[in-house]
């Protein structure tokens, strides 16, 4: 499969704005709009300018790759977080990239330690969770916490599961430009 590459934030923006407008897989919101809501409740919980810009880019490798959007739903995991944290560690040090890294093991981390978590979690996100591996054993929840960003990982991944409301309104694109440069290393 080959990947897209990106090398500098511009070029960043630009991918968002040529392939951000297909589906995000199975919700009601585009790539670019799940993207700006996660960053945008970053921001506003005081999130460092690492942590906003991880939000930003979380779901980043599924601009990189050409499979279709429904890929999941025909079985078919595209690892988009290594795809993203890969190209990303060119231009941003392990505060941004590690999260992005670990954001699904997040979800399979937060399914296996909070009841209440699983409960909540969209139709699509069951469907994408069994194929990432179902809930954590012992030792991959050890494993889990000897990252050192672990804890931004937990973070980002409720912001994550917050991003799907179409009605509600963010910062344009532009906006996180700053961040983008701030972070980049
Ligand atoms: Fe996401």
């Amino acid at each position: 499969m080959s990947l897209r590459s990106v090398t500098t934030p511009d070029e960043i923006i630009e991918l968002f704005q040529e392939r951000g407008h297909s589906e995000y897989g199975g919700e009601d919101v585009t790539q670019l709009q799940h993207a700006l809501l996660a960053a945008h409740l970053a921001e506003q919980s005081n999130a460092s300018a690492e942590l906003i810009v991880a939000a930003l880019l979380h779901d980043f490798g599924h601009l990189l790759h050409e499979l279709p959007d429904d890929a999941p739903d025909n079985g078919i995991d595209d690892f988009h977080e290594d795809a993203g944290e890969k190209a990303l560690a060119k231009i941003f040090p392990a505060a941004v990239t590690e999260p992005i890294m670990l954001h699904v093991q997040a979800k399979r981390f937060l399914c296996t330690t909070e009841k209440s978590y699983f409960a909540k979690l969209s139709e699509a996100s069951i469907t994408s969770l069994n194929l990432q591996g179902g809930t954590m054993s012992e030792e991959e929840l050890t494993k889990f916490k000897s990252y050192p960003y672990w804890r931004d990982a937990l973070r980002l991944r409720i912001w994550d599961d917050l991003a799907k409301d179409p009605e509600q309104k963010t910062p344009a694109l532009a906006h996180y430009l700053g961040y983008l440069e701030e972070a980049s290393l």
